[in-house]
């Protein structure tokens, strides 16, 4: 149990995957900070040169819409509501959203708003520190990797799972021995 569960942590891991909702407060906070305005940040997120992304945008699988994120993006309104707060970084994150979904560059490559553009919010909002957001998240996965090996142990013979990798490349191909190359 104990290296199923720390196998999955470790897969998680990542400012471009479960800790990208830390991310994402971090740019809200840098865009504050350096008084940027959402258009000036979302133009530099387009320029490859940069180095810079629009945190909380794009999904490895989900390619038109993640339907995670409209349903967070409810609940944030409904917890700044309810604890009577505004934020400025819920703002910015509004401009951000509209301006990019309007924009051509993620229109053309199906950037959406993810699971963590909203979720770092609620965490901020519910007082939790930023740099446990991804325990919050790997938390939140506990009881599927627990099911997950639940069901692997209660197989009646069972066997190791292995994720298949199909290649699909050049088949043979020539080539030069190392001595004949120049
Ligand atoms: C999630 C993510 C890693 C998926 O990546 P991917 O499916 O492998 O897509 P790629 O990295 O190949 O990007 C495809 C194109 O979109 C661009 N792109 C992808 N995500 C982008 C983002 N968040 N901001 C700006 N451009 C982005 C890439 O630069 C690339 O552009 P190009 O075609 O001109 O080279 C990626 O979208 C990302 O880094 N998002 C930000 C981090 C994040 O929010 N992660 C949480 C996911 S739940």
């Amino acid at each position: 149990m104990f290296a199923a569960i720390s196998a999955g942590i470790s897969a998680l891991w990542g400012p471009l995957h479960g800790g990208a909702n830390q991310k994402v407060i971090e740019m809200l906070d840098a865009i504050t900070n350096e008084g940027q305005s959402a258009t000036e940040f979302v133009a530099r997120a387009k320029d490859r040169k940069s180095g810079i992304r629009l945190m909380g945008f794009g999904h490895r699988v989900y390619k038109n819409f993640d339907p995670r994120a409209a349903v967070l993006k409810t609940a944030c309104h409904e917890v700044m509501n309810a604890m009577g707060l505004s934020s400025r970084q819920l703002e910015i994150a509004m401009e951000l959203e509209e301006i990019a979904m309007n924009d051509e560059y993620f229109i053309k490559r199906n950037l959406y708003p993810n699971v963590d553009f909203y979720s770092g919010i609620i965490y901020k909002a519910m007082g939790i520190p930023v740099n446990m957001f991804t325990v919050m998240f790997a938390m939140g996965r506990m009881a599927g990797w627990i099911a997950q090996y639940h069901e692997m142990r209660g197989e009646e013979n069972p066997k190791i799972s292995r994720p298949r990798q199909i290649y699909t490349g050049a088949g043979l191909r020539n080539w030069n021995p190392v001595d004949d190359r120049s």
